[in-house]
């Protein structure tokens, strides 16, 4: 799995300015209007590492990814990607630049079929064709068994599938994931960790979660976003997680 996925790759990242760091987030402000949706949050993202981001629902998980791939301009902070500042960039540089994105709900087109999707997500690599179909097929074999079919009538499981082969495609060095584990079935999740599972090393990935098991199953280190702000941050082993429970209780 991790050879397949380093072919998914590109063979060495460029240089990077502060190399513990793919992803910076500095002081990071986010709102819609007078609302302040994400408030001071700074975290990071070494090379190959999963990150998670644990919160319960409203606490600014979307909002905060939203502004790393650049739909939402912040009021304050900045983005820095591989040591280059990508604040004012837009989403589309963002992408090209290595940034995959997976929506929460997944964002799949319903009425193009599996294979229209999957190409969609070739435009960060502007087209180009290099191997990573029969690799996402590999990965995710259901994809390929599917591949005519209309995106829409398959399951949530397999919509995910879909969602995060489509990211893959554009071979992001970074991976942020939106809660992909809502609203699919147990033996999904698991085979979705194991793919996260196979990325982390070679792919970073930062994932967005409520389910605190699967964060502290798969995660490196875990950001707890409370109404917006970071309140408790560590590696899984460090972490308190009766603390962690009753803080993401609703
Ligand atoms: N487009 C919007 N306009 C105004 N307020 C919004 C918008 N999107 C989100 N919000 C508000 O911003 C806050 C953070 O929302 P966000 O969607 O980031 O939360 P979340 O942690 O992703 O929640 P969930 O787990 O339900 O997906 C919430 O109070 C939400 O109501
Ligand atoms: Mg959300």
């Amino acid at each position: 799995m991790t050879a397949l996925l380093s072919r998914l790759l590109p063979a060495s990242p460029p240089p990077s300015a502060d190399p513990g760091a793919l992803l910076a987030v500095d002081h990071l402000d986010l709102a819609y209007g007078q609302s302040r949706a994400v408030r001071n949050v700074s975290l990071r993202v070494a090379p190959g590492q999963v990150v998670c981001v644990v919160g319960r629902n409203g606490a600014g998980k979307t909002t905060l990814l939203k502004g790393i791939i650049g739909s939402l301009g912040p009021r304050a902070g900045r983005i820095l990607f591989e040591g280059r500042d990508l604040t004012g960039s837009p989403p589309y540089q963002r992408a090209r630049a290595g940034i995959g994105y997976v929506p929460q709900g997944r964002g799949i087109f319903p009425h193009l079929s599996v294979y229209e999707n999957l190409l969609i997500g070739l435009e960060p690599v502007r087209g180009r064709l290099d191997g990573q179909l029969e690799q996402v097929f590999t990965l995710f074999p259901v994809l390929k068994e599917m591949a005519r079919r209309t995106a829409g009538v398959l399951s949530g499981g397999q919509q995910q599938q879909l969602a995060i082969g489509r990211a893959l495609m554009g071979r992001p060095r970074l991976l942020l994931l939106d809660e992909p584990t809502e609203g699919i079935q147990p033996s999904i999740v698991q085979q979705i960790e194991e793919v996260i599972a196979g990325l982390k090393g070679s792919l970073a990935v930062l994932l967005v979660e409520q389910f605190l098991d699967f964060a502290l199953a798969i995660g490196d280190y875990c950001y707890v976003l409370e109404s917006g702000q970071v309140t408790f941050e560590g590696t899984p082993g460090s972490l308190d997680t009766a603390a962690l429970r009753s803080a993401l209780a609703v």
